[in-house]
Order: C-alpha cells, then structure tokens, then sequence
C-alpha cells in the first residue's frame, strides 16, 4: 500500500480547498479575444467564467500575463508590475478575479520568479556597467567556465548556461534561453524585490502562485544548481509570509525531478502546498502503449508520503512540450518512438503535441487517461481545450504548437476572435480532423454525448467523491497486468454539498438551450469567503477503480478482502454490484474501460442484482 497522503488530517475547507480543486491551466492570449485585436484577452476571459463555471473546475492558473517581449511565450517578464497592454489592464484583471471568485472559482498566477527578459529595466540597468546599484542583481562572471555540473535546460537551442555581454564586457548566467538572464538570489535586494512582486500581486486577489523554474534560483560550486538546500530557505520564507498575511493563499512548485527531490518542496509542510508530479506524466503514457501497469504502480512505489496539509498537482498535458526528462534513455527512445513518429513533432527534450493527437483521437483511450487523472492522488490540472480533445499545429515553432486559439465554435477563427485571420496570434486549427469546423465548444455542448459533456459529468462525480482528492490508496494486487487497480479510501467531511444562492454552476449555458442538469449538477464546495462551508462532520469513504490499459477486453479478478462485506456500487449509473466476499472479486472490463465503485456498507446499498 502506498500512501500518498497523509492519513490523519483534519480538513479544513478554507484552508485546504487545494486538495480536491480541479485546477484548469489557461492561456489568456488563446482563450477569447473580446476586443477583435487577434489577441485574447483578460476581458475575453471574463467573458467566459459562465463556461468554466459550467465545466465544474475549482481555480484558473493563468499563464504569464506581464509585459515582455514574448520570446518565451511570456515567460520572459519585462516589468513584474503590469498587465501585457495586449491582454488588457490591472483595473480588468481585478474584475476578472473578483467575478471569478464570486462564482466560487479561484485564480492562480504564474510567478516567473527565476529570471527576467534581458529586455527587463532591471536587466538594462544592472549591464550598463559593474558599479552600477544594479550590478549585483543578475549572475555575472569573467569566464563561462562556472558551474560545469548545471545542465542546460532547452539542450536543442542553448549550447551553455553563460552568455556573453557586449556591454559590461562579462558573461551572465541563464538556465533557460539566453534572453532570460537568471536573477541573482544571492543579493538581498532581489529577495525584497521579488517579496514586493508576490505582495502586490496577492494584494490584488490572487489565491496563490505557480512557482515557475524553482528549483534554479541559486548556485553552488561543485553542484548542478537544482534543489539547493537556499532555494528551499528561500520558499520557506515565502510560505511564512503568505501564512502571516495572506492565510488560504498556495504555492505550486514547478519543480521537473524525481519523486523524492520534488517531495522536498513541501518542506515539513512549511514549502509549498502542491508541487507537480512529473515523472507520473510520461509514464501514464508509457503503461498505455504498452499495456501495463508497471510504469504507473513503480512511480507511485518511489513516490514518498506527502506531509499534512500538502498535494500533489497531476496532469496530462501542459503549454510546454509533453517533457521526457524524467524517464531513462531506453524509455524515451521509446516514447519518441511512439508518440512522435514525425520528427517535427519533438521539442526540446520531449513531444510539442496535444493531448488527442498523441492517442490518435481515440476517445476511449482519452477518456481511460482521464479517469486515471480523476483518481489517482493529486488535484487534477486540466489544460485549455483539451476538455475538447483540441488538436495542434506541430507545423508552429518552440511550444506555440500546442498554444493555438481555443475553438469556440464553427464560425470564423473558430469563435476565438473577429480579427482578421492575418492579424490573429497564432493561426487556429482548420485540418478535417481537430479544425474549429469539426471541435468546438458549440458542437460539444450541443451534443449530450460529446467528449466535453463526458468530462464535466467526471468532475461532478469527483467532486461528489471527495476522497479521490485526500484520501490515501491502496493498490490491489491483480494477476492481470494490464488492468490497474487501487482503492482510494479515508475519512472526508461530511459538507453539506448544496451550494448557496447563485453560487453553484449554472443550470444551463446561456449559449445552448437544453444541456441536461443532473441533481449532482448543484453539488459544489464553495470556499469558505464566498458561502457557508457546510457541517464540519466527518464519514469514512472508500472508492474503488479499477482500468483496463489494454485495447482488449479484459478479465481481472481482485483481491478485496479486506474490503469484505461492503458493496460495490458502479458511480456513474449507480448500479450495485455483488457484495464483497472473502475471495477474489471478478470483473471484466471493455477495451480501456474504467470503473469507479463507491464500496458501501450493505446498509447503503440501493439494490440488490444477486
Ligand atoms: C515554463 C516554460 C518556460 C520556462 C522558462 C518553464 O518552466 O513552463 O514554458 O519556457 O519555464 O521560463
């Protein structure tokens, strides 16, 4: 049994809402653009809450935002201050966050906190010269010979982590492209500075902060500059302020490593609230091509118990490429070899695809990866477009492959933007398979059997099964391997799941006319600022999953023992199954089916089929 969560917690709604959100990754410039510049905006994201709030997920992380140059898709801040003017101003990004909040969804920012663009004032200043009250706040050296031990991060464009510069006539340090000098957080006035920036944008009403490159803040001779005992002082000092002044507010580390190095995120549970789990990723890819358990069930074996009051963040696909760094060289020979089969599908060291494309758009494979998302511990981050099973452009260069404009619709530019089609950011999809014509959100809601109708249900069901987010798991022993099974078990509070006047989502979009609405529909946690969290009581919860990685129809038969006496109850259609006896529990799954089971005390169950 691998416990991933701590087991003894008291819950706490207000503070812990990060345990069981679904958090939804968005791109401001690719979400909707309502001012017909070609650029989505914050305004054009205001626009859409009605939609996300339908679609049932907990917090927004925005993707940079600030000024820059846009050589790293924004990853390269010029001024931390500021909204992009493309995207819109503070005053629209406050009536973003207060609308979201009001509708019981939180927001998280992107906290570039690593480097700056070289375009940045700071950068310009601290160049100029050697002696200038800047000089200090970038890494500068005479040689480019420092540091040998750091490996460079985008391998395929950088050669060397040290640049030279024409101007102070030295080299500086950066751990990404070398237009993202690293800031020095050696110098205590890029601490205070940085402190400001997180102050001011949590002043705003911000709910916390995705700590963008972490691990690279300091370096060390003789090390390779990751993880150092200095990046973890420093967190700790963030987490004491957020704590003091700022209580209920996140930190989600960024940190690409192994299982054990990114658990010291967490610290004592006095780091960060959530880190990414990343090895994870790449092996859920890995178990479904080759139709085994082993990549999952080994990674959650090396994977070390979370401390109180932390989580993992999980997830299928993000903005950057699908990263294959955290595999050995044989499985990314592998992976390469099966999910990237035209060379211009790679990007840096991993895949520049979209979640559908990667499964060839078979949706029972999506919805099996989904379902693995859902239940496996962690809060699930779901990316832009991928609840339509979106498509990519491996055509557009670095990432922006997965970054084309959100399909709304089968108008023109998909319902992203009336600009002209020659001023848009990035051109949208228009192939026969994921074009705009053939995936968007109005031909989804319309159709009750879509792939975006499929996942909402999932997230009503989730949030309906609130252990799936803390509880602990239990993974069951099966001959089989290609079926996968784990029980997920703990106790839960008991809230009362009736969200307040308006609060909830909303019975229907205001687009479509007939999207059923299930009771469950209503059932929503609000946070504590926004509503009455319900009882405080406690009940013990136990959900069994079961998935077929296989394309086969399976037979497996469970060892549940420990289970016995309860009563398996199918979650999406409340079907009771045979009760749990002492011997192994046979089932037989589809091609990549799941199956969630509440395990009821006889006394709940509904029925009995036996
Ligand atoms: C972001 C990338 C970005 C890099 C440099 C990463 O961790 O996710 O998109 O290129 O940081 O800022």
């Amino acid at each position: 049994m691998t416990a991933l969560v701590p087991s003894d917690r008291s819950y706490d709604p207000s503070d812990r809402w990060f345990q069981d959100a679904v958090f939804y990754e968005v791109l401001v410039r690719g979400f909707y653009d309502a001012n017909d510049d070609g650029t989505g905006d914050l305004a054009g994201l205001r626009a859409k809450l009605d939609y996300l709030q339908w679609l049932g997920i907990d917090c927004l992380w925005l993707l940079p935002f600030c000024p820059s140059p846009m050589r790293d898709g924004g990853y390269d801040v010029s001024d931390f201050f500021n909204v992009h003017p493309d995207y819109g101003t503070l005053g629209e990004l406050v009536g973003l966050l207060e609308d979201a909040h009001r509708r019981g969804i939180r927001v998280i920012a992107d906290l570039v906190i690593n480097h700056t663009s070289d375009q940045h004032p700071w950068f310009a200043e601290s160049r100029s010269s050697r002696t200038n009250p800047k000089a200090d706040w970038y890494v500068w050296n005479d040689d480019d010979q420092r540091w040998p031990e750091a490996r460079v991060v985008f391998t395929d464009v950088e050669r060397s982590n040290w640049t030279w510069d024409d101007v102070r006539q030295q080299y500086y340090w950066h751990r990404f492209y070398s237009h993202q000098p690293d800031l020095n957080y050696d110098n205590p006035e890029v601490v205070e500075a940085m402190f400001e920036v997180v102050r001011f944008w949590l002043d705003l009403g911000f709910d916390g902060f995705r700590l963008d490159a972490v691990p690279y803040l300091y370096q060390r001779d003789g090390t390779s500059g990751e993880h150092l005992p200095e990046t973890h002082a420093f967190i700790r000092r963030l987490r004491k302020q957020l704590d003091a002044e700022y209580s209920g507010r996140v930190l989600l580390a960024e940190a690409n490593g192994w299982p054990a190095d990114v658990a010291d995120y967490f610290g004592d549970g006095d780091e960060c609230h959530l880190c990414f789990h990343f090895p994870l990723m790449p092996r859920l890819f890995m178990a479904v091509r080759r139709e085994h358990r082993f990549p999952i069930t080994e990674i959650l074996s090396q994977t070390p118990e979370l401390p109180d009051g932390c989580q993992w963040a999980i997830f299928l696909r993000n903005h950057d490429e699908l990263t294959l760094e955290q595999v050995t060289d044989e499985e990314r020979d592998y992976l390469f070899a099966e999910y990237a089969k035209d060379p211009r599908m790679k990007r840096h060291m991993g895949i520049g695809r979209r979640l559908a494309p990667l499964l060839d758009g078979d949706r029972r494979l999506a919805e099996l990866l989904y379902s693995l998302l859902l239940s496996l511990p962690g809060s699930p981050v779901l990316y832009y477009g991928d609840e339509l099973l979106m498509g990519d452009n491996i055509y557009l260069g670095d990432r922006d492959s997965v970054r084309t404009p959100m399909q709304w619709s089968p108008d023109r530019n998909g319902g992203f933007s009336r600009a002209d089609f020659a001023q848009l950011y990035l051109p949208p999809l228009m192939d026969p398979v994921y074009g705009f014509g053939a995936v968007n959100v109005e031909a989804q809601l319309r159709n009750p059997g879509s792939f975006l109708h499929w996942i909402r249900g999932m997230l009503v069901q989730r949030r309906s099964l609130p252990v799936l987010g803390i509880g602990n798991i239990e993974l069951l022993d099966c001959p089989n391997p290609a079926v996968l099974a784990f029980v997920r078990w703990g106790e839960v509070a008991d809230v009362s799941l009736a969200a307040p006047d308006g609060l909830g989502p909303p019975a229907v979009m205001p687009t479509v006319a007939a999207v059923p609405v299930e009771p469950a529909d209503v059932a929503r946690t609000v946070p504590a600022e926004h509503g009455a969290p319900g009882a405080a009581r406690t009940r013990f919860q136990a959900v069994l999953c079961v998935h077929n990685l296989s394309r086969f129809a399976q037979p497996v038969q469970l060892d549940l023992a420990g289970w016995a006496g309860r009563r398996p109850v199918e979650v999406l259609g409340r079907v009771s199954f045979a009760p749990i006896g002492p011997e192994p529990y046979s089932l037989a799954l589809g091609p990549h089916g799941y199956l969630w089971f509440d395990l009821v005390e006889p006394a709940w169950a509904e029925s009995d089929p036996s």
